[in-house]
């Protein structure tokens, strides 16, 4: 695999969004996303495609910020909201950016499980050095936490293997290229939506209130039958990536 920044390599940004199949369709829900993805060609340095014969079979996101003033002081609990409204009030206010952070890696469902992903992190952690940084943080979305949904995250993030490394697969891919845990951003992605939306985006019954266990959610998603709404609120795990060039 072969690995282009947006920047170098415009003519694939349609296939990059094929990827988009990679993900669970609630997951595409999050409101916030809007502020990045659909100004794509101002992140095409932070854009990252992973390409095999012609063919995009990775992706990867990053985004720059500002923080570390009194309005700021450590990364945020709303992790990836945060960081990518962040990101936009950034501007909106011409602040130059201090960090850089990942918000995405996604492999093509059948390239999964060949190791790709490890070399989109390196990749990643390259190109954030190439643009002047020496810290790549990530709020990581642990990619078997769907299997325990009720564990508390806390509990879930800092389980560790016999060999110390992360008992969760993504975290272990970061932790083996030298990130740390930082903690949990405990509502790092709210997606909301009507009991309608929801059975759409899930062919979920959505027919109960309480909480409801949802096939990829990290937690189980919280339902109100009587207001006709349910709310997701994904914790994920703040992690950093720190070099000195
Ligand atoms: C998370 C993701 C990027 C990982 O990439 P991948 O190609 O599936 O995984 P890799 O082959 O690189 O393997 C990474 C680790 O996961 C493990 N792994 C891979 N598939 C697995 C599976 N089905 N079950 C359990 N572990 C698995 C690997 O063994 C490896 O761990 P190890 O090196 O300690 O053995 C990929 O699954 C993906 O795109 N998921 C959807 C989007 C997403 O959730 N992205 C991450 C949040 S930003």
């Amino acid at each position: 695999m072969d690995v282009f920044t947006l920047a170098a390599r415009p003519d694939l940004e349609d296939q990059l969004w094929d990827l988009t199949r990679s993900w669970p369709r609630f997951m595409l829900q999050d409101p916030i996303a809007d502020l990045y993805y659909s100004e794509l060609d101002r992140w095409s340095e932070h854009v990252l495609i992973g390409v095999d014969a012609g063919t995009v079979i990775a992706r990867g996101f990053s985004v720059s910020f500002s923080m570390g003033d009194e309005h700021r002081p450590s990364l945020p609990v709303d992790g990836w909201d945060g960081i990518v409204r962040w990101s936009y009030l950034d501007r909106l206010a011409d602040r130059a950016p201090t960090h850089v952070s990942a918000l995405e890696i996604a492999i093509a469902p059948e390239n999964m499980g060949a190791g790709l992903s490890s070399q989109m992190v390196h990749a990643m952690i390259a190109n954030v050095d190439r643009l002047g940084f020496q810290q790549l943080l990530a709020p990581v979305r642990p990619s078997a936490k769907h299997e325990e949904p009720t564990t508390p995250m806390e509990e879930y993030a800092h389980r560790r293997r016999p060999d110390g490394l992360p008992h969760d697969p993504w975290m272990r891919v970061h932790a083996r290229l030298g990130a740390e845990i930082i903690g949990v951003c405990p509502r790092s992605m709210t997606i909301s939506g009507t009991l309608a939306e929801w059975r759409e985006w899930t062919d979920q019954a959505f027919d109960a209130s309480g909480t409801l266990e949802v096939p990829n959610a990290l937690v189980p998603v919280h339902v109100d039958t009587d207001q006709d709404h349910a709310v997701y609120v994904e914790p994920n795990v703040w992690m950093e990536h720190r070099w000195d060039g």
